[in-house]
């Protein structure tokens, strides 16, 4: 199978990469862009962890291809502080130890952002739902709850 080139908008700096057309954008973020911070926990779609904003919707990174969000806007983990300054989602995680193992804080955080921008956070069932797809194994479920709450108050 081919390599292609192909470029990729991230996080406000354009980014030229090759790989196969197959790849997906979270194999292209991690692997040919070394942005490392979406995690794959499952690569089917079913956990979260490699959740980052296309045209500021979430989406699984794991289950589009690269080449298909070209011309988009994406925004991974790694995009969202301002130099030392952490986003506030950033910081409200902190704040409320919305993480023990940590692996799928980078999906919980994005996931929180979309959740908040786009109004799904209005009371902590509806995040908790609406947030559903985003696992955490280590159950810190209330205290992401927590946090997604703070910032959207
Ligand atoms: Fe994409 Fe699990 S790695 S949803």
């Amino acid at each position: 199978e081919g390599v292609s080139e192909m470029t990729l908008r991230v996080n406000g700096t354009a980014r030229t990469l090759r790989a196969e057309p197959r790849v997906t954008l979270l194999d292209a973020l991690r692997e040919n862009l070394n942005l490392t911070g979406s995690k794959k926990g499952c690569d089917h779609g079913q956990c979260g962890a490699c959740t980052v904003l296309v045209d500021g919707r979430r989406i699984n990174s794991c289950l589009t291809l690269a080449v298909m969000n070209q011309g988009k806007e994406i925004t991974t983990i790694e995009g969202l502080a301002k130099g030392e300054e952490l986003h506030p989602m950033q910081a409200a995680f902190v704040k409320h130890d919305g993480f023990q193992c940590g692996y799928c804080t980078p999906g919980q955080i994005m996931s929180g952002v979309a959740c908040v921008k786009e109004g799904h956070a209005t009371t902590d069932a509806q995040t908790r739902e609406w947030m559903s797809g985003n696992l955490c194994r280590c159950g810190a479920y209330p205290n992401i709850t927590a946090a997604v709450r703070e910032v959207a108050s």
